[in-house]
């Protein structure tokens, strides 16, 4: 680490965001004076290496905030509705990756490359709300085709992979590949769900898809369908955008995909489009199906960019085209947006002193 004032402390480091969190901040060579790393009573003593030091993980509580400046949040909902209020009281800015404040009107809900001006500013004692890692995904290549074209409407189908589900989907996932493949350990029958696939995914994933994330309302729509369909709006502007969205998880253990159909009020054609998606800010285009290169997950594991491809006209829109891409979810649906919001903060407020809490804060 390098000689600065800045604290940060990173609740839920012991996760598969968190973990995804710290190798960046090093990769990047963030500045950090401290680093206070947080988790549950479970993980409390651990210690995880960051730039050559070993650092002990300590318990989440209030009190793990005092002096802290930025706080990522990647450890649940109910965790982030418990403790960011505590590390805003104590005037860190928040950087939450769950759910918890993302629809709030005071909250800004945020992708640098799509909304950077819904940014606050000023100095900390603030939440600023990370998006779904399926609507960040999206919405990363729908900015620049919305500036070109204007959009009219979005058709969406994901294709989520298990790490979706953190650190205990990876393991449930393949758990189930080797209980299908070897045959059970778990005391369950050949060929049905291992307890662990059915804890986290209600159903077996390996070899299998299962058309379900999140609860379902009455209407039939998942909480994850939902949260595209919100934050899609709010992220991009549009109050009103129609967004039709079918969730499905998918027996992959890392990056999403995404099947999309967009309408549009100018005329769009495959050609326009890519050449409006070509060196847009966090797109990669991966569109040559002659040559087999078109967005996969295993070529979107560990790369920033979202992988856009398949670009082509749309059968039912007379001006819309659909395209597919792949994300790491992990990085740009998660750890990276988080970062890359950090960053765009510091460059909108100025020097990491405008970080700092006032004094008589931080005495608490
Ligand atoms: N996975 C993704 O692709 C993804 C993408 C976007 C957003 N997110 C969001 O990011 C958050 C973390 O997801 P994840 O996938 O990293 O989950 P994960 O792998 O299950 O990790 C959860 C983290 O939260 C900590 N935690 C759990 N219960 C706790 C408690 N009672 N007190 C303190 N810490 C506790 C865990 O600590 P222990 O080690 O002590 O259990 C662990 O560090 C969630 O809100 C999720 O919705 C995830």
């Amino acid at each position: 680490m390098t000689t600065t004032d800045l604290r940060i402390a990173v609740a839920g480091a012991t996760g598969a965001v968190g973990r995804e969190l710290l190798t960046l901040l090093e990769a990047r060579g963030t500045e950090i004076g401290e680093l206070r790393l947080l988790a549950s009573e479970r993980s409390r003593g651990r210690t995880i290496e960051f730039a050559g030091r070993e650092l002990t993980v300590q318990l989440l509580e209030d009190a793990a905030f005092d002096g802290i400046d930025v706080a990522f949040f990647s450890c649940g909902k109910e965790r982030s509705k418990r403790y960011a209020p505590a590390a805003v009281e104590r005037g860190a800015l928040v950087i939450d990756n769950s759910s918890a404040f993302r629809l709030d009107a005071d909250v800004p809900l945020i992708v640098p490359e799509v909304n950077a001006a819904a940014m606050p500013t000023g100095s900390g004692g603030a939440i600023i709300a990370n998006p779904n890692c399926s609507t960040i995904l999206m919405v990363v290549p729908l900015a620049p085709l919305h500036q070109a074209f204007g959009l009219e409407s979005v058709v969406v189908s994901t294709y989520q992979a298990a790490s979706g589900a953190g650190q205990k989907g990876i393991e449930a996932l393949l758990g189930g590949v080797r209980s299908y493949m070897d045959g059970p350990t778990d005391g369950g029958a050949a060929g049905e769900a291992t307890a662990g696939e059915t804890e986290v995914f209600g159903h077996r994933l390996a070899f299998n898809l299962v058309p379900h994330i999140d609860t379902f309302a009455d209407d039939g729509v998942t909480g994850e369908e939902r949260k595209m369909v919100l934050e899609t709006r709010k992220i991009m502007g549009l109050p009103e955008l129609p967004v039709d969205v079918t969730c499905v998880r998918v027996p992959v253990l890392r990056c999403h995909s995404e099947a999309v159909t967009i309408a549009t009020r100018e005329a769009i054609t495959p050609d326009l489009a890519r050449a409006a998606l070509q060196g847009a800010p966090g797109v990669r285009l991966v569109d040559d199906p002659t040559g087999l290169e078109y967005p996969m997950p295993v070529d979107a594991d560990g790369v920033e960019p979202v992988l856009v491809g398949r670009v082509r006209d749309s059968a039912v829109f007379e001006n819309g085209i659909s395209f597919w891409l792949s994300g790491d979810q992990l990085l740009k649906g998660a750890a990276l947006n988080a970062v890359q919001i950090f960053e765009s903060y510091q460059d909108m407020c100025g020097p990491q002193a405008q970080l700092t809490a006032p004094a008589e804060r931080r005495e608490d």
